[in-house]
């Protein structure tokens, strides 16, 4: 099979169900992956305003009526290359979904979260509504540590305008992030943002981590992991896919993505889940004691605690339930 090698990883241009014997049993650390969508006339790749001249030729589809067959095969490569705790996030429309949900469902892959992303530029349609999101099954495979970087993006204390917790926004599973628009540049027809794809590679991988893709289109996986320091490797069928980007990862800067990835403002909890000693309980009661007296509501209160004592909610929570710590009734007695 063809190949081009670069110093962050390997790239094949042939059938990934064929090929993915080049790549061994639970090597891989995420898998992110875009099938084709098994549609007859493809129309999904006409988005409002766009000059279909620049959407690179050679796209590869699969007819309908192999799609369910097509799906299993490469499903079962996926579980197979995949390490014991890595994940899987499949990006899929809803033509074609029950296939991979089925496909997924035979294997030993466990389902994580079900997301829908929503993009802007939606499919045009007069008698209908506008299709505007696609469907993102993250798995995992059980039997090992699965990573998943809860803090990589928004620490736990950071709050937008109006006191709202940025990392449990950011961590929804409803993701509205748009495509990119190119105006003039050439594109694969359903290239993947990098807005997206540097959100799952932050999550669910570290630095030097292996991603996979398995049809690399426009190599936007492989690319976006590159620039976030992690190695890539994948398959596209289409040489003229494959020719228009390949190149393009041999002249890339590992880490170019750094700088511009969203990263916490502030620094993360310390997680050392170390037990509460004496000491430290005498003063989570004082403390605690202390805010009470102010008027500050129970949660301002654990808030505030987490931020002194650099622990998690749950583990302010759980050392004031042990030590009885309740609050005064009345201001000036004694809540303990
Ligand atoms: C939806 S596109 C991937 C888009 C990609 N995520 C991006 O951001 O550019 C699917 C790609 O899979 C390729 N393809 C189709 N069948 C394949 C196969 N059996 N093995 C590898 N690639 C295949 C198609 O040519 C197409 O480029």
């Amino acid at each position: 099979m063809r190949s081009i090698a670069t110093s962050h990883g390997i790239f094949y241009n042939g059938d990934c169900i064929l090929g993915a014997s080049l790549i061994p049993d639970n090597s891989v650390d995420l898998i992110i992956t875009d099938p084709p969508y098994g549609i007859e006339g493809d129309r999904l790749h006409r988005h409002y305003n766009r000059d279909e001249s620049f959407v690179t030729d050679g796209y590869v589809e699969i007819p309908s009526e192999q799609y369910e067959s097509f799906t299993m095969d490469w499903v079962r490569q996926a579980e197979r290359i995949i390490r014991p705790g890595g994940s899987v996030y499949i990006v899929s429309g809803y033509t074609h979904l029950r296939h991979i949900l089925n496909a997924l469902h035979k294997t030993s892959l466990e389902e994580i979260n079900h997301i829908i992303w929503r993009y802007n530029f939606g499919v045009f349609t007069s008698k209908k509504y506008v299709s505007s999101h696609y469907h993102i099954l993250f798995y995992s495979k059980p039997g090992g540590n699965r990573t998943f970087n809860t803090e990589c993006r928004f620490s736990l204390s950071e709050k937008d305008e109006n006191g709202g917790s940025l990392n449990y926004q950011d961590r929804e599973d409803v993701w509205i992030i748009n495509r990119e628009y190119k105006p003039g540049k050439v594109k694969n027809k359903n290239e993947l943002p990098t807005a997206l794809l540097s959100k799952i590679i932050q999550y669910s991988s570290n630095e030097g981590d292996l991603v996979c893709d398995l049809f690399l289109g426009g190599f936007s996986t492989a690319k976006t992991a590159i620039g976030l320091l992690r190695r890539a490797t994948g398959f596209e069928i289409s040489q003229v896919m494959f020719d228009a980007r390949a190149y393009e990862m041999t002249t890339l800067v590992p880490g170019f993505l750094l700088n511009s990835a969203q990263t916490p403002k502030e620094p993360a909890r310390k997680r050392t889940r170390k037990i509460w000693n004496q000491e430290e309980t005498e003063e989570l009661r004082r403390k605690y004691n202390e805010l009470n007296q102010t008027g500050l509501s129970q949660k301002e209160i654990t808030e505030r605690l987490q931020e002194e004592f650099d622990r998690g909610y749950w583990s302010i929570e759980k050392a004031l339930k042990k030590n009885s710590i309740k609050p005064r009734r009345h201001k000036g007695e004694s809540g303990i």
